[in-house]
């Protein structure tokens, strides 16, 4: 006999091989996820630079977790092990499954979505990182948008427990599945939704973030009081303009702009503060400066 449970299992997908392209904080992230969990990993940069870069986010992450007795020395460098660093797109072609975490642009990810269509299997799963850009418009830049769908981690990827999964029309029904199956045997919690801009999290999410901006802006509250009162009223684990400084400025701002052009509020409209910020150079906790200072 069989039970329905063991009739799903046999036919889900086995996934042994990742793409990642885009080391950046949430590729790395991501990347360290699936090694951890025992994949093998090819993870993909433009140049040496953004290699090395991504090759400290995943060595100092790691490190981290070795002090917070998350896990050993040994385990550190088999998860570090795993992982391939290159700078060759083709080196994902044996993947099942490549994710992008490239910059938050359209064309850059269409482009990328294009150029993988040479590259990889015809059963391979192609999955974007996006937060805010339409999946289905990533989709129509290769050849079988049925296999394309959104992974969305939260930062930092290894500790968070979310994933969206971001299923467009013409997501196939199974790749839906064993993607959700897949997030759920690395111990994440998958969620489900359609492809509007923001998701759940991000649409709930921002128009607070902006808010606390605004509220800084206009010097209304101080940064620490404006944080202070989030986490110990609310319950926040860290303050808005702390999370806006993790999450990096100029990935908020892009997410802003497009959840605003998308016709959405005024509580969407970027804080002017904030794209000078961007402008400056000051993103966040990875330049050492956003509303905070950071060694
Ligand atoms: N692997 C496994 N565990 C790890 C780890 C790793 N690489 N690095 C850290 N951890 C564990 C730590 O051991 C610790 O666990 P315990 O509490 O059991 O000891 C826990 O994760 C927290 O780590 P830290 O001590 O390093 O950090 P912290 O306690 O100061 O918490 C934080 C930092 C996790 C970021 C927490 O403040 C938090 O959850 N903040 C909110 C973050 C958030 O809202 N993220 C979403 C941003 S929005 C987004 O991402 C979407 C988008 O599209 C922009």
């Amino acid at each position: 006999t069989t039970s329905p449970g063991s009739a799903a299992a046999s036919e889900a997908r086995t996934f042994t091989t990742i793409g990642i392209v885009g080391l950046g904080t949430m590729g790395a992230g991501i990347a360290e996820v699936f090694a951890r969990n025992g994949y093998a990993v090819v993870g993909v940069e433009k140049d040496e630079d953004a290699l090395g870069r991504g090759r400290q986010y995943l060595e100092h992450s790691t490190t981290r977790a070795v002090k917070r007795e998350k896990m050993t020395d040994l385990e550190q460098s088999e998860l570090l092990g795993r992982i391939t660093f290159t700078t060759e797109l083709a080196d994902v072609a044996g993947a099942d499954l490549v994710i992008e975490a490239v910059v938050e642009s359209l064309e850059t990810k269409k482009d990328l979505f294009r150029q993988l269509d040479g590259i990889v299997g015809a059963d391979t799963i192609l999955a974007t990182n996006t937060s805010s850009l339409s999946v289905t418009e990533i989709s129509t830049a290769n050849s079988r948008p049925g296999r394309v769908i959104g992974v969305h981690f939260f930062n930092p990827a290894p500790v968070q427990q979310l994933v969206e999964v971001v299923r467009t029309v013409v997501t196939e029904q199974q790749v839906l599945d064993d993607v959700t199956a897949l997030m759920t045997g690395l111990g994440k919690t998958p969620v489900v939704c359609g492809d509007k801009a923001g998701f759940i999290a991000n649409t709930l999410l921002f128009g607070y973030l902006n808010h606390a901006v605004s509220m800084y802006e206009g010097r209304y509250a101080s940064r620490e009081d404006i944080d202070a009162a989030m986490r110990f009223g609310c319950g926040y684990p860290m303050g808005p303009l702390a999370l806006l400084d993790l999450i990096g400025l100029d990935t908020a701002y892009e997410i802003l702009e497009t959840m605003y052009r998308q016709g959405r509020d005024r509580l969407h409209a970027p804080s002017p503060i904030l794209k000078q910020m961007v402008t400056a150079g000051w993103l966040g906790r990875k330049t050492g400066r956003g509303f905070y200072t950071y060694e």
